[in-house]
């Protein structure tokens, strides 16, 4: 396990990711009944953009930085950023919201949850899960657990609530992670089939991604809807764009990423390149 989600924090595939996890929970909280919500890699929560590792590369300023210089955002993005500030006038301390810091997925879903909502967050990288462990101390509704996110959907599901949003945000960093994953997804359907269950993958090569769709489609019998968005065009063995696979997505969803991702494709892009979709997987 070597992957650091520090390095990468706020680039261009976190800011699609969140910005889908924001419209997610937020179709979910169209009714009043309660939810759980599963961070199977939750990673630290929060990021310090100024860290060595943040520095090495400043993915976010490809990312994040962008969004935030854009005129008139969507309703959804504003929601988005909103929490963004609001970590980062937490986090430093001052009312100023200044960009320092950047929240993970699971202290983005901890701004937006109503008092009745629950969160579980597994991280398997001991020293992620310590700072992790840290960043939801003495947080009643958030349960923090050092635990492989896979036997997590095992342990967890179906939640008490009977009703949930499952993110499930892998490093890839093993070849057959993709694999993985579908296989993963069988059981945790069988336990707990009406979930909404999101899935983060890279977009590298079409091929891989074909196999992706067929493996998912092949154990998979609810609805499958994918946002992909790509920010240059199909250059060999390079992470060309993001995606997100979402299982039972919440009514209208497929309308509401619809219009946010030329937004977010006109923002991220670079010279124009890529494109986007957001299609259901048949
Ligand atoms: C892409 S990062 C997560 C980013 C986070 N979801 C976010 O959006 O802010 C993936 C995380 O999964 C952790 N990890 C790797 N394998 C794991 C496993 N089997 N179970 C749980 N966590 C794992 C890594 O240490 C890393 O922190």
């Amino acid at each position: 396990m070597n992957y650091r989600h520090g390095y990468h924090a706020g680039n261009f595939t976190d800011v699609v990711k969140h910005v889908c996890l924001v419209a997610i929970i937020l179709s979910l909280q169209k009714k009043t009944t309660p939810f759980c919500y599963l961070d199977t890699h939750a990673g630290t929560g929060i990021y310090d953009l100024f860290s060595t590792e943040a520095q090495k590369s400043k993915e976010y300023l490809n990312g994040v930085e962008k969004i935030i210089q854009q005129p008139d955002p969507p309703e959804i993005v504003q929601t988005y950023l909103h929490s963004v500030h609001h970590v980062n006038s937490r986090y430093s301390g001052t009312k100023v919201a200044a960009l320092n810091y950047y929240p993970g997925s699971p202290l983005l879903a901890r701004e937006l949850l109503r008092a009745d909502d629950r969160m579980i967050a597994c991280e398997l990288h001991a020293e992620e899960y310590r700072t992790l462990k840290n960043t939801f101390a003495n947080d009643r509704q958030v349960a923090v657990h050092h635990t492989d996110g896979f036997l997590g959907l095992k342990a967890f599901l179906p939640p008490n609530e009977k009703r949930g949003f499952i993110l499930i945000d892998p490093p890839y960093e093993n070849p057959d992670e993709f694999t993985r994953i579908a296989h993963s997804l069988h059981p945790a359907l069988k336990r707990f089939g009406s979930g909404v269950y999101a899935i983060w993958y890279p977009i590298k090569e079409k091929p891989q991604l074909e196999r992706f769709y067929r493996a998912l489609k092949t154990d998979i019998e609810q609805e499958i809807l994918a946002a992909e968005l790509t920010i240059f065009p199909d250059l060999p063995n390079h992470l060309n764009g993001t995606g997100l696979v979402i299982i039972n997505p919440p009514w209208q969803l497929d309308k509401t990423l619809n219009n946010l991702m030329p937004w977010l494709w006109n923002a991220l892009t670079i010279n124009k390149q890529g494109s986007f979709r957001v299609h259901y997987l048949k």
